[in-house]
């Protein structure tokens, strides 16, 4: 048997995946792995350049030319359209990764009610809209559904309140759904990332300095010693979208070092 045939993740060959937060970090390196893989790919982010940037990537990879669907997965027409042109343009859908997502500091003192429900809408709302529309199309192919969660969802952080009420839905959607679609073959699970350098810090309000020093205290943070790797994530979404994780549905998988299973002594 090649190689290529005893591992299964290769079975993403062909498939088409609808992938979220596509322009930047766990999202965009989920393409170019998939990309590598021979998916046949639609990007939505709402930074256009960028997700040009990664359907150029993903090219260069020798991959058919992605669909660029473009948008603010806040709206829900957009969230419509999206699934819309996926279907319109590859007449199916194998694979839906809902990697998009935002992250904001704030403890129960702090946290208003708007940057409550713009978590809450851009971390569950959107993914409970999406999902919801993606659905019929991934029974039709017994497809599967990758949520990009955080070990915020699993394990208790202070002054993260919203985000990490939002990542504990996640997981909690991604068993529920799970149960409801299994007698359908269709799969879903999470990945449950520690830290993972990217944009997502930066943008939560972290300044260089500062991210630096977030940065060294993963070292202290992570049983492995050291923050993940985009790449870490993208392998382990490619392998529950695969036939590789064919009995695997319901998991909230942590990829993050060990960080889930530590305890401060
Ligand atoms: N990095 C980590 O340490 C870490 C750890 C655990 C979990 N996660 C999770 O991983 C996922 C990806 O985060 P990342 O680290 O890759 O962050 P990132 O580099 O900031 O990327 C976030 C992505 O989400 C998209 N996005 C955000 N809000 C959106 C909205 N309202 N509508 C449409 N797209 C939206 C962004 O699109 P644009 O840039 O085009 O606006 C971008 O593509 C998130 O769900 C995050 O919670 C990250």
């Amino acid at each position: 048997m090649a190689t290529e045939d005893a591992c299964k993740v290769h079975s993403l060959r062909g498939k088409v995946a609808l992938i979220t937060g596509a322009s930047s970090g766990i999202g965009a390196g989920t393409c170019v792995l998939f990309a590598k893989l021979g998916a046949l790919l639609a990007l939505n982010g709402r930074d256009v350049e960028n997700l040009n940037k990664v359907a150029q990537q993903c090219k260069d990879c020798g991959a058919a030319e992605p669909l660029l669907v473009p948008g603010e997965l806040t709206d829900e027409d957009t969230v419509k359209t999206t699934v819309d042109k996926t279907i319109a343009h590859f007449g199916r859908l194998d694979v839906l990764v809902n990697s998009a997502g935002i992250l904001a500091m704030g403890s129960i003192e702090t946290t208003d009610l708007a940057q409550y429900d713009k978590i809450m809408n851009v971390n569950v709302r959107s993914v409970f809209h999406l999902t919801h529309l993606c659905v019929p199309h991934l029974i039709k192919t017994k497809g599967c559904i990758v949520n990009v969660s955080s070990v915020n969802g699993q394990r208790s952080f202070p002054n993260v309140l919203a985000y990490c009420v939002s990542k504990s839905a996640i997981d909690q959607f991604t068993r529920c759904i799970a149960l409801e679609l299994a007698p359908k073959q269709v799969r879903a699970n999470s990945v449950c990332p520690g830290v993972i350098i990217t944009e997502v810090h930066k943008r939560a309000g972290l300044d260089e300095e500062q991210y630096a020093k977030f940065l060294a205290k993963s070292k202290e943070t992570h049983a492995l010693g050291r923050p993940g790797e985009v790449d870490e994530v993208a392998q382990a979404i490619a392998f529950l979208a695969s036939d590789a994780a064919s009995f695997i549905t319901g998991v909230n998988l942590p990829i993050d070092g060990g960080r889930h299973a530590m305890c401060p002594r």
